[in-house]
């Protein structure tokens, strides 16, 4: 008896709380409960796959979400930390890349990796920050000075390029064009964005040179930190690649401040209207009272990371891809004849001055096998963004906060859904219509340039200096790969270059079969005789190659030292420099 009174008057003494334990509980359960009901009405998409085989399959990345691809338009990939979401369906890329375009952006992942190099350029940030760059670049972006003097830096960067492809030529040397065109765009980016000639195709200013391996290894080393996981303590005890990425951002800081300084200075110092000679992005700036130097840094070095390599790799994956299909080489070196109405005897540079923007726009084909090579080999193969708050996709699944979203151009490039049961052929003809003039796709189903509002913003820049490029390269030249058989592959970076590298990548041979150049070739053809013309068309035929008929090939040699070397070309001499 004693001991039920001593428990109910403890019970007694403690009942409120007690009696507020039993209605947290319940209201817990109820909101557990509520909660449950909501997540059973969620659908997330089928899994993919792990984090686990991703990275097993990491050389073959994208080939690897390309066969996920193939079996879920949308899947998930399980990671230790986060949700991964990969989508090839252009509805739901529609809807990251445009309808909802608040809800998904960089996010605090890019940005952390990417701020030590790029600060805070529009590369690397969202809302307000990200806009009014959009807003400032695009301005400059669009205008016709921009235009006319970028196309001016193509063309001269175009030659020095030509230039060592005919040292190349004559020494029978082949050459490793990646990297070529590399420092290309390098030069053009650079020159067009702050007025200053690097010349990393030359070599010739120490102080370019430098900056030119600077920037390559910073970029090298942010890229390195989406596979590195121990970068924070590295960065923190300055050690490794972290070390080496620091030392870098210092020496790209001195030269471009450096830059930024003496503009500056020359904008203050010149007393009358120089706006005709301020032709480069920066003077623009400073001309729009724009003089926050770390602002300005920021934006100069997003530009010449996102304008580099993509241009470079896709040059280089064209340029593969049309020594794989030689009769497309052919139809674009036609094209660009037709283009220009060249005469045989000009010279090289006679012939940049007839590459102008009416010669470019009659470059449809040529438009059209870019178009087709980004969309099998995008220059950005696979692009994520952060998803800020729980929302729905078009396909009916869900996607929560926090999750890393991204679509998959090199994916998508491959999709029978999208582009028909040829989806994996390289055929330049899809693009035009029926009076062969280029005819774009939707962005949601092409999306090696990204869509929506954050679509990018050098597209019209970056083809103008692609076709100067192939322009002026296949006027004068035709290339083949130095190495048939070798099977060539991408190197999983942030963007798709091709793997190798150094001097091993691509190598394009630029010289006829006894390394000489046109003159010779034209000489030699006007030594054949007719038997051995006609013997000449034998084998042409035997070999399965474009008929050339003993008589045309006569009025070939006699039409003109051109046609008959284009002729003489098809049956494999490789090129010709005038
Ligand atoms: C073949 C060449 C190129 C390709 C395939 C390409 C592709 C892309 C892609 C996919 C993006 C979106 C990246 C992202 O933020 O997630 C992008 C953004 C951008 N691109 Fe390009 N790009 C090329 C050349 C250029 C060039 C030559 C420039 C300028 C010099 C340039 C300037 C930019 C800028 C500033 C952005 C950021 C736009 C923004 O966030 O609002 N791109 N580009």
């Amino acid at each position: 008896m004693m001991f039920l009174k001593d428990f109910i008057s403890i019970n007694h003494a403690s009942l409120p709380a007690t009696i507020l334990a039993v209605f947290l509980a319940v209201l817990i359960l109820t909101k557990l409960q509520a909660r449950k009901s909501t997540e059973k009405r969620k659908r997330y998409h089928p899994i993919g796959s792990t984090i686990l085989q991703q990275i097993s399959n990491f050389h073959r990345l994208h080939d690897f979400l390309t066969d996920l691809a193939c079996n879920h338009k949308t899947f998930r990939l399980l990671s230790f930390f986060k949700t991964e979401v990969y989508t090839s369906d252009p509805a739901n890329v529609e809807y990251i890349l445009k309808t909802n375009f608040p809800n998904y952006g960089k996010g605090s992942y890019a940005y952390n990796n990417l701020t030590d190099l790029l600060g805070d350029g529009i590369f690397v940030v969202d809302g307000e920050k990200w806009r009014h760059q959009r807003k400032f670049a695009s301005y400059e972006f669009s205008t016709k000075i921009l235009r006319d003097f970028s196309s001016e830096v193509f063309k001269t960067n175009a030659l020095k390029l030509a230039r060592v492809v005919s040292e190349a030529a004559a020494s029978k040397r082949s050459i490793e064009i990646q990297d070529l065109f590399m420092k290309s765009t390098l030069d053009s980016v650079f020159k067009v964005l702050l007025g200053v000639e690097l010349d990393g195709m030359c070599g010739t200013s120490e102080e370019g040179t430098r900056f030119s391996e600077a920037f390559d290894t910073a970029s090298a080393m942010v890229r390195y930190r989406y596979v590195d996981v121990f970068w924070k303590i590295k960065r923190f005890l300055n050690i490794g690649s972290e070390a080496v990425l620091r030392k870098c951002v210092k020496d790209l800081d001195e030269f471009v401040y450096k830059i930024i300084k003496s503009k500056i200075e020359q904008v203050q110092n010149s007393h009358t209207d120089l706006l005709g000679k301020k032709e480069d992005v920066l003077s623009r700036f400073l001309e729009l009272k724009e003089t926050n130097q770390k602002y300005l840094r920021d934006i100069i070095l997003s530009f010449v990371i996102a304008g580099k390599d993509t241009t470079s790799s896709t040059l280089s994956w064209f340029f593969y891809l049309i020594c794989k299909y030689p009769d497309i080489q052919e139809k674009i070196a036609k094209e660009v004849m037709e283009a220009t109405q060249l005469g045989h005897n000009s010279s090289i540079e006679e012939f940049a001055t007839r590459i102008t923007e009416e010669t470019i726009d009659k470059m449809q084909y040529l438009h059209a096998t870019l178009t087709e090579t980004l969309r099998l080999y995008p220059a950005v193969p696979l692009d994520g963004k952060m998803c800020f708050s729980d929302d729905t996709l078009p396909d009916g699944y869900n996607v929560k906060k926090g999750d890393y979203v991204a679509y998959l151009p090199y994916a998508m490039g491959r999709m029978r859904f999208i582009w028909g049961d040829d989806a994996e052929e390289f055929r330049p003809e899809r693009w035009l219509d029926e009076n062969s003039r280029f005819e774009s796709e939707s962005p949601f189903k092409f999306t090696a340039f990204q869509a929506g509002p954050r679509i990018c913003l050098g597209k019209e820049f970056a083809y103008r200096q692609m076709k100067i490029f192939c322009m002026l390269l296949l006027g004068y030249y035709r290339f083949k790969l130095s190495d048939e058989k070798k099977t060539v592959k991408y190197r999983t970076m942030l963007t798709l270059a091709i793997d190798g590298g150094g001097c091993v990548g691509l190598g394009v041979v630029t010289h006829d079969s006894d390394g000489n150049g046109l003159v010779r070739n034209a000489w030699m053809l006007r030594l054949l005789t007719v038997c051995e013309a006609a013997l000449f068309s034998v084998v042409v035929k035997s070999h399965a190659l474009r008929v050339v008929t003993f008589d045309l090939f006569v009025k070939a040699t006699l039409d003109s030292e051109f046609k008959a070397l284009i002729t003489w070309g098809k049956v494999g001499c490789y090129v010709c420099n005038a």
